[in-house]
């Protein structure tokens, strides 16, 4: 029986053991250490520092078999996944690699004696081809594998020199081809006809020596190294006796799966439906497992456009119903035995899928509605900006709308549509720079690399002794820092925690005699190099002096207690909501927490006090957390939540806290520093919710002293308003009595009830200027023919003046209507012309001329209406007799 694709990547693996490689585990397919990358694509990617000598790691030989996504950037496979036998978006890579210890030789036989002994691949179908300089690797070919010259083939292209992206660690390869006999059409490498499928490439040697450190520089790499990749989707099918990825078991597993929730078998004129769905299901659920969901932008975008694709294929073999969530069972009980990761996220993972597809169906729905209406404006052509619109809008695929105009004999202008898709992709790529992890800092690499590891003594103690390594000011490093400076200091052992895993860092005092250096924050740099940032007080420092650290202890033990309050309502938030709920952010500071976590709808008031309860009742069981050392599988096995795209070391913290039924209420991986005793949280209580992107919520919380002082201060506020709103509705209501008039109670609200009493204060004081006469002077005019109106109210707001005008154009029927109107230092002036005098005046005109006079800037309007501002009313006659003049 032929070995299953799981049981060859163990093969793989343990053979790479037995040859002294550490085996290492897949990083994750979100870069954390690569600003430039979308997605790993390769082995390599986790090492990138590694071979140019940035970080070391204590082993010298490694091996992988790694989760790559190619479907962005330099590597990019997508169109191509369905159509071809071996093509996929998500594939594992099985790779050796040697940071500076063997290179060429032993990487040749390495890979030799695993093909043709392990694997028993027949000698006489195999060839290799070497980048056409490199003579050394030519000759170790003959020598190890006995190989004529005809089997090792020089290649001067690309194809032999493998990089990473457009910068990175790169070199010369040499890769490893199998006949899959002639009943297949191809050539060998090098030949016109090298693209078919009998001759396949299955494994690649890089022979690392180069990294590209821009578009034009190339530098050696410290030592010679070297990076493999075998992709094992291929070399099980070959190992199992075919040469299409598909028809491996792990495929057919997935294929019968979707045939059986689609309700079709797969056939010659189908199967590319079924290979995508099968492909996409993978990239996507990998994807989610670590966090990634679909949106508009960046990588959720990609993961969209997998997700979308493989949905049209569902729909194509006629499924109704979303059926990946479904699948991915299989996916999940095929996978979960190498990558953990995809079952603890399971029900992230099919709630993301379902959600998705079913929006989809809706949206392909409307989609073909919309095209059906375009159809029937058109006689051959649709237009590009219509297909454009459908994909980009409405999420409508391109292959759809050109399957169903092919239908009809119609075609798409696709000149348009491919400027539009240029320019959207241009704008896309824009979005995407700037938005990747930072990257590491090159002097940290130093530093780090000279130092070595900062042990952190903060569990256990508050203070400290240690010696002074490194001192650095504006970010270079010093021989001493002085009173005043701005400083970092290093220290070969520390009781600050350094901010990580959402907790903030510690604050406290350094110091030595005279010296007093206040920390304001640490940071931790490649994971373990401590670094207190903060202010010279006091006297000066050299390296190589010994100092005392002491922690700000109740700033510290306030972090503690929010930080188990975080543990405990994640845990809770998953009880009551359910255990889709998983963390997405997290800050941890003395005096709050905030939580965001993956959850589609508001949270009712009912389920916050159902969370809030679970917490306070751990708090008040005054029960012992627990802290232990475990393996990263230990600890999942322990029931430890892990979080996403965190990375974890050999060991790890596993925290449980809590006590239930003898067990513990919630058990977690994690570093940061915690209360003894649930009992030292004291009362806890959410303060506020909200969203913070698309199926991200985000909670606050305060515990203990804070929460009391947030309720007293609340309570307070609260009276005070009431107080006030009491005091104000009176005060209003007694103006109106004195205006003459009888203020309405009837609005029950007090807010609501102090606008309409203003607002009915505001109407009672217009209408008594208005029919004061001497308030309100109106003076109607003819001049040169033209019947004008000239009013001046003193003592109205500027802002009601268009009535005014409206009624003075009312009662003269023809003619022009101006009115200035007064309170404290505003005037406000507007102009009316009747319609019939348009041609002749202009209301502007007016506004402007009377603003300038009145100390405004000009006024704005139509023709037949215009209102200007100004700040002098003692100038309003003045502007009177100024507007006379012109007409
Ligand atoms: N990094 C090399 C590849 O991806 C091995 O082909």
């Amino acid at each position: 029986m032929a070995k299953t694709l799981n049981e060859i990547r163990t093969t793989f693996l343990d053979y790479f053991e037995k040859n002294d490689h550490r085996i290492v585990e897949s990083s994750n397919l979100v870069p954390n250490n690569d600003p430039t990358l979308m997605f790993a694509n390769s082995g390599m990617v986790q090492f990138k520092n590694v071979f140019t000598g940035l970080e070391r790691r204590d082993y010298q030989r490694a091996t992988t078999s790694q989760k790559c996504v190619r479907a962005g950037g330099k590597h990019n496979d997508l169109e191509n996944v369905g159509y071809t036998p071996r093509h996929h978006t998500f594939f594992e890579m099985l790779g050796n690699f040697s940071f500076g210890d063997y290179f060429k030789e032993k990487a040749i036989e390495l890979a030799w004696n695993l093909i043709t002994k392990d694997f028993g691949l027949d000698k006489d179908r195999l060839y290799v081809t070497v980048f056409h300089e490199d003579d050394e690797a030519f000759n170790f070919w003959k020598k190890i594998a006995g190989f004529s010259d005809d089997k090792i083939i020089r290649i001067a292209t690309s194809d032999n020199f493998w990089s990473m992206g457009e910068t990175g660690p790169c070199g010369p390869c040499s890769e490893i081809f199998y006949d899959h006999g002639d009943h297949l059409y191809g050539g060998l490498p090098g030949t016109k006809e090298e693209d078919g499928d009998r001759f396949i490439e299955i494994w690649n040697l890089v022979f690392m020596q180069f990294e590209q450190v821009s578009k034009d520089k190339r530098i050696n790499l410290p030592k010679p190294s070297v990076d493999t990749g075998m992709g094992l989707e291929r070399i099980a099918a070959l190992l199992q006796g075919t040469h299409d990825n598909y028809e491996t078991d792990h495929f057919k597993k997935l294929i019968n799966s979707t045939s059986e929730a689609v309700k079709v078998k797969p056939n010659e004129n189908n199967l590319s439906s079924f290979r995508v769905i099968a492909d996409h299901l993978r990239a996507s659920s990998f994807l989610i497992a670590e966090g990634v969901l679909p949106s508009n932008e960046g990588r959720g975008y990609v993961l969209r456009r997998i997700m979308r694709r493989g949905m049209r294929h569902s729909h194509l073999l006629g499924s109704k119903e979303p059926i990946f969530y479904n699948i991915f069972k299989t996916l999940m009980d095929e996978m979960k035995g190498n990558y953990p990761e995809i079952e603890r996220a399971e029900s992230l993972i099919r709630e993301t899928l379902k959600m998705e597809e079913e929006k989809f169906l809706v949206l392909l729905d409307r989609g073909i509605k919309i095209l059906n209406e375009e159809i029937s404006k058109i006689d051959k052509v649709l237009p590009g900006e219509v297909a454009f619109k459908l994909y980009d809008t409405y999420g409508f695929p391109l292959d759809l709308t050109q399957d169903i105009l092919k239908s009809k004999s119609l075609t798409i202008d696709n000149d348009k549509f491919n400027t539009l898709m240029q320019e959207s992709r241009e704008l896309a790529k824009k979005n995407w720079k700037g938005s990747g992890d930072s990257a590491v800092d090159d002097i940290w690499f130093g530093i780090r690399e000279k130092l070595g590891a900062t042990e952190f003594l903060g569990y256990e103690t508050n203070q400290a002794e240690g010696v002074v390594l490194s001192l650095l000011k504006d970010n270079k490093e010093v021989d001493q820092i002085n009173s005043g400076d701005e400083a970092m200091i290093i220290i070969n052992q520390t009781p600050f925690y350094g901010e990580s895993g959402g907790q903030v860092g510690d604050k406290g005092e350094i110091i030595s005699g005279e010296f007093v250096f206040e920390v304001e924050d640490v940071q931790k740099k490649l994971g373990d190099l401590f670094v207190h940032y903060g202010k010279v007080k006091k006297g000066s420092i050299k390296n190589n002096e010994n100092v005392e650290m002491k922690i700000d202890i109740e700033r510290r033990d306030n972090v503690r207690a929010y930080h188990s309050a975080t543990h405990l309502l994640h845990e809770s938030l998953r009880r009551v909501l359910g255990t889709h709920v998983t963390q997405k952010g997290s800050l941890v500071e003395p005096d709050r927490l905030r939580f965001d976590f993956s959850h589609m709808k508001p949270i009712s008031s009912d389920e916050i006090e159902k969370i809030e309860t679970y917490v306070n009742s751990m708090v008040s069981n005054k029960s012992e957390v627990k802290t232990r050392i475990m393996t990263p599988k230990e600890a999942v096995n322990n029931g430890a939540l892990a979080l996403f795209g965190e990375k974890y070391g050999d060991e790890v913290r596993v925290l449980s806290m809590g006590s239930e039924k003898d067990k513990y209420f919630s058990t977690e991986l994690c570093g940061g520093t915690h209360v003894r005793n649930t009992g030292d949280i004291g009362k806890f209580k959410i303060v506020s919710q909200s969203s913070i992107a698309a199926g991200v919520r985000r909670v606050e919380a305060l515990r203990d002293k804070q929460l009391d002082d947030y309720l007293k201060n609340k309570e307070k506020l609260s009276d005070l308003s009431a107080q006030k709103d009491e005091q104000t509705i009176k005060e209003i209501s007694e103006k109106i009595i004195k205006a003459g008039g009888k203020p309405d109670l009837s609005n029950k609200d007090q807010k609501g009830l102090i606008k309409d009493l203003s607002k009915q204060l505001e109407l009672l004081s217009v209408k008594s200027i208005l029919e004061d006469k001497n308030k309100n002077v109106i003076n109607d005019e003819t001049i040169n023919g033209i019947k004008i109106r000239l009013q001046k109210v003193d003592g109205l707001p500027p802002k009601d003046l268009r009535k005014l005008v409206d009624n003075g154009k009312k009662e003269l029927a023809e003619g022009i209507v101006i009115v200035f109107a007064n309170k404290d230092d505003k005037v406000g002036l507007a102009v009316g012309i009747t319609d019939n005098l348009i041609e002749k005046y202009d209301a502007v005109k007016f506004a402007k001329l009377g603003s300038e006079i009145i100390g405004g800037k000009g006024g704005g309007g139509r023709k037949d209406f215009a209102q200007a501002g100004g700040t002098d009313p003692g100038k309003i006659d003045e502007a009177i007799s100024k507007l006379k003049e012109i007409i």
